[in-house]
């Protein structure tokens, strides 16, 4: 008998039911992807610092029928990050997929930067990942299922650029920091950790480079063969195959999903 299973097509892919975590559910992609979940049947829960803002996608995403919630944290404190998952928990009773969509940068030569500043984005971007993952981790070990976690980082974890040593440095530790949370969680906790790696996509911080007029935007596209730079909902598609059954056996991987950057 050939062995695929009747109705795949509509299992597979599904994370219906799912109570999905998402960090960053304020930012550019993190609310896309939140609202992506949600029209997915997920349950979703949201995080950031911005409590306005976390109250209007609440507002808007419960209007559409979305069922989710929210909770303040900053993933860089511990005791706001385990608070911020026994508040998921007590609100859905579990957390099975969570997605870090939060990050910052703030470009600096080195010769111009401060030590404190370049920590300041390691921990946005690097210590936020591990604490996040590590409590989110421990949850998902408690309840026995299993779980997936994808990470936002970015293709600049593999090539360094002018003034990017913390955003680099950061996003380079948070890919390896994957692979290795895989080794630890995959085989024996049903636990799938990999990474996203995109290359510039529209958010407020980036939305300066999408004058097409620009030479900004017109080197960008000499390394783009898709021929565009990305919108935040080019990466949904990818981030629900993580959170679903489909991707299981992928598991410590820093995937490429940059509209072909590393192929010329
Ligand atoms: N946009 C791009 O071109 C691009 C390209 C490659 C990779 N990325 C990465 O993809 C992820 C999502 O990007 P995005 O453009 O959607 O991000 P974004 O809109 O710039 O920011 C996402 C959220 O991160 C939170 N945040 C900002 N500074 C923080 C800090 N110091 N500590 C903790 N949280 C902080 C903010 O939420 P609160 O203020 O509510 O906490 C913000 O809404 C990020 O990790 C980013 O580095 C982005």
């Amino acid at each position: 008998m050939v062995n695929v299973e009747k109705g795949f097509v509509n299992n597979m892919f599904s994370v219906e039911g799912k109570v999905a975590l998402v960090t960053g559910a304020t930012g550019a992609l993190g609310c896309v992807l939140a609202k992506a979940y949600g029209y997915a049947g997920a349950k979703v829960f949201m995080t950031g610092r911005n409590a306005k803002k976390l109250q209007a996608l609440q507002d808007e995403f419960v209007a559409e029928g979305i069922d989710c919630a929210y909770a303040v944290a900053d993933p860089q404190i511990e005791d706001d990050v385990k608070a911020l998952v026994a508040a998921c928990v007590e609100k859905y009773g579990e957390v099975n997929i969570l997605a870090i969509c939060h990050g910052y940068n703030k470009p600096a030569n080195i010769l111009d930067q401060s030590v404190a500043d370049w920590q300041f984005i390691m921990d946005a971007d690097c210590k936020s990942v591990y604490i996040v993952c590590k409590y989110v981790a421990e949850q998902m070990v408690k309840q026995g299922k299993g779980g997936k976690m994808v990470v936002v980082t970015s293709q600049r974890s593999k090539r360094g650029m002018a003034g990017y040593t913390g955003y680099c440095t950061s996003k380079g530790g948070a890919d390896l920091m994957v692979s290795s949370m895989a080794c630890d969680l995959t085989a024996k906790y049903g636990i799938n950790v990999n990474s996203i790696c995109p290359t510039v996509f529209r958010s407020e911080l980036t939305e300066w480079m999408f004058d097409p007029e620009s030479e900004v935007y017109k080197n960008f596209l000499k390394r783009e063969p898709i021929g565009r730079l990305a919108e935040p909902y080019d990466f949904v598609g990818f981030a629900l195959f993580l959170s679903s059954e489909a991707s299981a056996f992928m598991t410590g991987g820093n995937y490429d999903c940059s509209g072909g950057y590393l192929t010329c």
